[in-house]
């Protein structure tokens, strides 16, 4: 398929060598232009181009970038056709994200961003640490695979996103609509936990959803100790040991 992915940080670097290895026609951007992406994004053949241009043909349109960020993306995602597949990796962390209200308030991340965007997307790939991502990915029928959470509202998002979740590595588990999204967000059982699909349905089933923003608040104070106010995941092991002690 011809991919765009705006966003190359922990995520987005990852995803755009993974899936050109896998044979897709990659093009990706950041917001400081082409000629500050690293060579080790494009390795296996994915081209920097201008964020202006990354959303040009593309089948899917994936948008790696900060929560805070998404509003700033709407220009572009708006000069898509209406069938193409946008997928938005995002988490909201209050402590690093600016607050949003809303959110907050209760709304679901991705409903959020449906809403900044006028447009469906699909959520996938925010539910696994960026090492686990880079380094735990195995082929298909590996004992103990790891398994990602897919959720969208429209059946072609969810069957492409499903397939190209496989393609990096991952059992792809339908996790349901944006609405039931909250599943996957932080502070969940199924949240960068690094489960097995079997393991993964059933934390899906067992989130409770009062207690996720609290959990998820606790996991963000530990991690900000631990790395000093590094907001990512750069070591996955302490995080999804943190994870599973918190969250399940
Ligand atoms: N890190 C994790 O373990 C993890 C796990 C799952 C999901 N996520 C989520 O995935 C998303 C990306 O996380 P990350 O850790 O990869 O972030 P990151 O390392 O901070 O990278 C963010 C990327 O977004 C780009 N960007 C920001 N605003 C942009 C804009 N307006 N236009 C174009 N590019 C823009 C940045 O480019 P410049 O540097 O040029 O500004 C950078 O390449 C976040 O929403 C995060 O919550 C993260």
């Amino acid at each position: 398929m011809k991919i765009g992915i705006l966003g190359v940080g922990h995520i987005g670097k990852t995803l755009s060598r993974k899936l050109s290895a896998a044979g897709h026609d990659v093009q990706v951007a950041n917001s400081r232009g082409p000629e500050t992406i690293d060579s080790e994004v494009l390795a296996f053949g994915a081209r920097a181009v201008d964020a202006a241009d990354v959303a040009r043909g593309v089948e899917v349109l994936i948008l790696s970038v900060p929560l805070n960020r998404m509003p700033a993306t709407a220009s572009l995602v708006a000069s898509l056709p209406a069938d193409t597949v946008v997928i938005d990796t995002s988490n909201y962390y209050p402590a690093r994200d600016d607050r949003i209200q809303a959110i907050d308030a209760g709304q679901v991340e991705s409903e959020w961003v449906v809403e900044q965007l006028k447009r469906p997307v699909a959520k996938a790939w925010n539910a696994i640490g960026s090492d686990s991502l880079a380094r735990k990915g195995s082929a298909p029928g590996t004992p103990g695979r790891i398994a990602i959470p897919v959720a969208a509202d429209r059946d072609r998002d969810l069957a492409v996103t499903l397939s190209l979740v496989e393609d990096t590595g991952f059992d792809a588990v339908n996790a349901g609509s944006l609405a039931d999204s909250w599943r996957q967000q932080p502070g969940a059982p199924g949240y960068c936990t690094d489960l097995t699909r079997e393991e993964l349905v059933q934390a899906l089933g067992a989130a409770e959803r009062s207690r996720l923003p609290q959990r998820r608040d606790l996991a963000f104070a530990a991690i900000s100790e631990r790395f000093a106010g590094v907001g990512t995941n750069p070591d996955a092991d302490y995080a999804v040991r943190l994870g599973r002690a918190l969250y399940m």
